[in-house]
């Protein structure tokens, strides 16, 4: 049995309004799982015979969570000057294309996941490609570093270049292989993952209903109403439906564990109805302003109580870094003249995005018994955030230089179960 100590100041979340905060506290860890967290001046006695790691300046934080991202689009990254659908066929579908070939897919996985460390992240919710091998590569890695990873082959039938085309049976014959495999697979968790509405015929949408049917403890992720040519494109192909979110609703997609990217572009009655079907919406800044998508509405969201987590959709999105992605959501919130303030902010990188994901009984705070993921901040990485962070007067002030000033290298150490896995 190994038991270790940190002593820090700590921050996490026990409720969506309830953050807790020790200036000198001690995260005491037993073998891969969180054993406590209090006060050092209280527990400094009782781990004085521990392995004690003891942190200055530094700020103890639940691993980040990142609720939607692409690991093969790692190259795709930073390409220039499209929307949604000419960059997909521009740009992201022949880079997914490669994914055919087992050793790129291993290298870019291993990459994928050591950069997410690099960024205090320890658990996404990861499309593959088409290919089942793209989805064994992923797992593979994540395995290799004990990572709670959800991840899902790509089904995709119709339009789009033929190499990146599955058919109906196989896209289920090779999602049900997979859950067989990795489903609850050590820390590896599967996501059923239609690509969306334009690229799956009626048919193949009904089979990723029968998948979850099947199989109710996996999830399913997609994307929905990110950009308006799309959404005309999918209504062009879905005629008798009400809307896009309809055509998922139709074939039996929505549910508590099913994530759909975007929804930038929603009516009240999709918010009403994701509501209502305990859905949930992943919102993607940095992704929706580079490929000028639009601007997400997070008070109508609130309004409805639809539920809303935060993700960086690299490679539409632009950076790894769930600071810099609260930056970005901090000013899509200022372009609709609403605030998001920094906890609120910090709460849904972790607790928050732990819900959505219905993980928040293993993960994204400091509660006895969690998974030991954690990452060890620097807010004062760079020259300009020590000057600032010297200026700050309260923990608001501080965590909110963070997020808009924060990025990698704010992240000093990252430990995923109990060991670390990243230093800087
Ligand atoms: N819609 C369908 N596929 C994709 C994708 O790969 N990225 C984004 N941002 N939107 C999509
Ligand atoms: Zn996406």
């Amino acid at each position: 049995m190994a038991i270790k100590a940190f002593r820090s100041s700590i921050l996490h979340f026990k409720t969506e309004g309830e953050a807790e905060y020790f200036d000198d506290g001690i995260l005491v860890v037993e073998n891969d799982q969180i054993k406590q967290v209090g006060r050092a001046e209280e527990l400094l006695d009782s781990v004085k015979d521990l392995d004690l790691t003891v942190y200055e300046n530094k700020m103890i934080m639940p691993g980040f969570i990142d609720t939607h991202i692409h690991y093969p689009q790692v190259d795709v990254i930073a390409s220039y000057g499209e929307q949604l659908l000419d960059w997909l066929n521009n740009y992201t579908f022949p880079t997914e294309i490669q994914f055919e070939d087992p050793a790129f897919a291993k290298d870019t996985a291993e990459f994928f996941i050591d950069e997410l460390l690099k960024n205090g992240t320890t658990t996404a919710l990861v499309f593959g490609t088409k290919h089942k091998q793209s989805v064994d590569a992923f797992f593979e890695a994540s395995s290799q570093r004990n990572t709670r990873m959800i991840c899902g082959k790509v089904m995709m039938n119709r339009n789009a270049p033929d190499d990146l085309l599955d058919d109906v049976q196989s896209s289920y014959d090779d999602s049900q292989a997979l859950i067989d495999q990795w489903h609850e697979n050590g820390r590896q968790l599967y996501a059923v993952t239609p690509r969306f509405a334009i690229t799956s015929t009626g048919e193949q949408l009904q089979k990723a209903g029968e998948l979850l049917k099947n199989n109710p403890s996996v999830y399913m992720q997609t994307h929905l109403s990110e950009n308006k040519d799309e959404i005309a494109f999918t209504m062009e192909l879905f005629p008798e439906r009400s809307s896009y979110l309809d055509v998922y609703d139709h074939y039996g997609l929505l549910g508590s564990r099913s994530v759909f990217a975007h929804g930038v572009h929603l009516e009240d009655a999709d918010f009403q109805r994701l509501a209502e079907t305990q859905s949930s919406i992943s919102f993607c800044p940095t992704s929706n302003l580079f490929l000028g998508s639009g601007l997400f509405n997070l008070a109508a969201a609130e309004r409805f109580n639809t539920s809303v987590s935060v993700a960086t959709d690299v490679g539409g999105g632009t950076s790894f870094s769930m600071l810099q992605t609260l930056n970005e959501a901090y000013k899509i919130c200022q372009l609709r003249n609403e605030k998001l303030d920094a906890k609120k902010a910090f709460y849904m990188a972790t607790l928050g995005n732990a819900k959505t994901l219905q993980l928040d009984d293993k993960i994204g705070n400091f509660e006895s018994g969690k998974e030991a993921d954690f990452v060890v901040v620097d807010l004062q990485s760079t020259a300009l955030m020590k000057r600032k962070q010297s200026k700050c007067k309260t923990l608001d002030e501080a965590l909110f230089s963070l997020m808009i000033l924060g990025d990698d290298r704010a992240i000093s150490e990252t430990y995923v179960a109990g060991e670390q896995v990243y230093k800087k």
